[in-house]
């Protein structure tokens, strides 16, 4: 397809309610799709999210609370797609792993790499991590505890299948080499192609036997196992979006996706296993994937395991979903890693939504209302004054800088892009500042005046299409107030947070 944008998230499981962390690649994954969609004119974007549903995780917690495991992953599946609504979040398609469109297809790719031969029947001796769903081989160094969530292992052994990921572990080496874009930021790259060029990779067990786990997509050549939730999950980029031909070909018009968008903590899924699959099944790579970093509460990571999670729900009650989205897309640039707090999420809100913009809009409304009684003055022949030149010449030039910030060069970096727009923003209030409007009314200078008004909303009118992809009700809420040629003043935007 033409000039397309496919975009991917994780998909999250369901064991817990969601919460920021989650958010936070949903509303970039948004905020982009957006962007192609609105700013950059693009036709043909696809913004895929959904929830993983299999695994062990799930099977468990659906027993602690009483649950069938089916039962208890269609009741939490509403959590994330309720969340979802209340941000604003406008993907174009959301898949279950539990949906027969995705279990069929994984089904179809384990026979076809099964037949090729890169699936192979052996005995697994090892640690396991359960809230991890993670084989860690048998090693001194582990020494009982999971090695990413220091959680005691698991001894297992048991028979097993296993994918061959080591047969394919040179050829990635130098796909990596040869396509810089595929892993970002560039520290991801670099990352990713030491693990591999230092380690050998283990052959990956993609089977569970059902006496240990039943809640999985049953193996069609192996009865007595089902699949490793990872080996399911990962595939839903391909299954949500296209089909095998009888030959055993796949055919989609997105894929291969544009950008996958993910947190550090699954780069090596994403970045070894994922195309390694795909390679298996003759299926292109995706072009980039990209892992971002970590919300964190003090020093850790926030995690529903951990018990440190901060609610969405909560957040966006109290301070409404436009600031929340806009404080998450701003306060730290996309590859970082950065500390969540109340205090500084409403000096955001304070100085960058209520007194910033939100100011600016009201101000320029009250004096449309107050010196033309609510009608927008018409476009001057030729703009005079220096200020409001240099603020036009900054707004066009938005469309540009905004073009590189969120690009794969500068990493999608929404901070930069807001920050851009806001330097924008600061001026048109410092043009009022300078003007002293009451001045010109108290002179008599209307043509002045005039200009200043039109030049104010015009700026306005031209900052709601920048910012419309981070804060889109906000975006339509100004888009109310000012019409063709008259204004409709609302209340203003962003009321002050009383801090203290
Ligand atoms: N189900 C797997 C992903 C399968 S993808 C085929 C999974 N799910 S998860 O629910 O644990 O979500 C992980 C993702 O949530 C991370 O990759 C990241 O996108 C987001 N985040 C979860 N906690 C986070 C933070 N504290 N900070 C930032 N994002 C994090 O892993």
């Amino acid at each position: 397809m033409a000039d397309k944008f496919y975009i991917t998230t994780p998909l999250y499981y369901v064991n817990a309610s969601p919460h920021i962390g989650h958010s936070y690649t949903t509303i970039a994954a948004d905020c982009l799709a957006r962007y192609m969609r609105n700013l950059l004119g693009k036709e043909n974007v696809w913004f895929l999210t959904g929830t993983d549903e299999h695994g062990q995780k799930i099977q468990r917690q659906a027993e602690a609370e009483g649950l069938t495991a089916q039962e208890f992953v269609d009741r939490m599946v509403l959590q994330f797609k309720n969340l979802w609504q209340r941000l604003d979040i406008s993907y174009d398609d959301f898949i279950r792993t539990t949906e027969r469109r995705h279990t069929e297809f994984v089904q179809r790719a384990l026979e076809i790499i099964y037949k090729k031969g890169d699936i192979y029947e052996g005995k697994y001796e090892g640690w396991y991590c359960t809230p991890c769903e993670t084989f860690w081989p048998m090693s001194k160094d582990v020494a009982y505890l999971c090695p990413d969530c220091k959680r005691p292992l698991e001894k297992i052994s048991e028979t097993n299948y296993f994918f061959r990921l080591s047969k394919y572990q040179d050829w990635l080496i130098q796909y990596i080499n040869k396509h810089p874009d595929f892993i970002r930021p560039s520290s991801r790259y670099e990352e990713v192609l030491r693990f591999l060029e230092l380690n050998k990779l283990n052959d990956l067990c993609i089977s569970r036997p059902k006496g240990r786990l039943s809640w999985g997509i049953p193996i069609p050549f192996a009865k007595g196992h089902v699949t490793y939730v990872w080996f399911d999950a990962l595939i839903n980029y391909i299954s949500a979006v296209g089909s095998f031909d009888s030959q055993n070909n796949y055919h989609s018009e997105w894929w291969p996706a544009d950008l996958q968008l993910i947190g550090k903590d699954i780069l090596r899924q994403h970045a070894i296993y994922w195309p390694i699959m795909l390679k298996a099944l003759d299926i292109p790579a995706p072009k980039t994937i990209f892992a971002h970093g970590w919300w964190l509460m003090g020093e850790s990571k926030m995690s529903k395991s951990k018990g440190n999670v901060v609610s969405p729900v909560e957040m966006t009650d109290r301070f409404g979903v436009d600031a929340f989205r806009y404080f998450i897309l701003r306060d730290i640039p996309f590859g970082s890693d950065g500390n969540f707090s109340e205090e500084s999420f409403m000096k955001r809100l304070n100085a960058d939504l209520a007194n910033d913009l939100g100011n600016l809009v009201y101000r320029t409304l009250t004096m449309v209302e107050k010196y033309f009684k609510n009608i927008i003055p018409p476009q001057p022949n030729r703009i005079k004054n220096n200020q409001a030149k240099m603020i036009i010449s900054k707004t066009e030039e938005l469309s540009k800088t905004l073009k590189i910030s969120l690009s794969i060069t500068r990493d999608y970096n929404f901070s930069l892009a807001l920050e851009d727009i806001w330097e924008v923003i600061n001026m048109a209030n410092k043009y009022i500042e300078d003007t002293k409007p009451w001045n010109l009314v108290k002179e008599n200078k209307t043509d002045e005046l005039k200009e200043f008004i039109f030049v104010l909303i015009d700026t306005i009118r031209k900052i709601t299409e920048f910012i419309y992809p981070f804060i889109p009700q906000t975006a339509g809420l100004i888009k109310e107030q000012i019409g063709q040629e008259k204004i409709n003043k609302g209340k203003p935007l962003f009321p002050r947070i009383k801090t203290t």
